[in-house]
């Protein structure tokens, strides 16, 4: 299984949010639904290998935190839209008590935010992806459920960090360059690809 929690450090924990002005009105939602997608969605198919966490710790009702889970999650459709209307019912569910709160099939709210994501993670091998890392493709991952923290348009926020760092976790880079974290999820995606699937191509039909 693959983990992925990237952290909203504006994003809304809140269903007020416009789907005609996601980018202002959501604290940049937009951007941990990107990286939804490009974790779960592939060519014809979705990634039932793969969870991805979004950390929202903007607005008033924050913070809190959603799970997707691709083994159960139904009706995943790639457009920033849908996913946005998903988090928004997901949203406007009550949330409390500990830990996770099951909402729809293979979706999950629970009120908390990087601390309730790493309890529900529990221990494991981490990877915190930073510009500033070593090569991923120089460097051994552990192929067996690892867990992959990215930073939103802000990074992580310093207190965040910090957690992460102690797990402990591994800074990893994909690149030279500071992409938008959705192409970084595609592009540690890919390069787990490659070390499970091999690098040929594989037919889909
Ligand atoms: C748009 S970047 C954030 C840039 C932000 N100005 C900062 O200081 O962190 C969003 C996230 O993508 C990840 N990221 C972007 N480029 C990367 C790279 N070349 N290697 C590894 N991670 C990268 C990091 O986790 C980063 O926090």
């Amino acid at each position: 299984m693959r983990r992925f929690v990237v952290i909203g450090t504006r994003a809304t924990a809140s269903p007020d949010f416009l789907l005609i002005d996601l980018p202002g009105t959501s604290g940049r939602l937009d951007v941990l639904l990107r990286c939804v997608r490009a974790a779960f969605l592939v060519s014809h198919g979705l990634r039932r290998d793969t969870v991805v966490y979004l950390v929202l710790l903007g607005g008033p009702a924050a913070p809190r935190s959603l799970r997707i889970d691709g083994a159960s999650v139904r009706f995943l459709r790639p457009d920033e839209r849908s996913l946005a209307v998903l988090a928004q019912k997901a949203l406007a569910a009550p949330c409390e008590g500990d830990g996770f709160v099951t909402v729809k099939p293979g979706v999950a709210v629970a009120a908390g935010g990087l601390e309730a994501v790493l309890d529900d993670v529990g221990p494991g091998a981490s990877y915190v992806l930073d510009e500033g890392g070593a090569d991923l493709r120089e460097t051994p991952v552990e192929l067996a459920d690892p867990v992959f923290f990215i930073g939103d348009h802000l990074g992580f926020g310093e207190e965040n960090r910090r957690r992460i760092d102690a797990r402990p976790a591994v800074a990893i880079s994909v690149g030279p360059m500071s992409l938008h974290a959705d192409d970084v999820v595609t592009l540690v995606s890919n390069e787990l690809d490659r070390r499970t699937l091999g690098v040929a191509a594989r037919s889909t039909r």
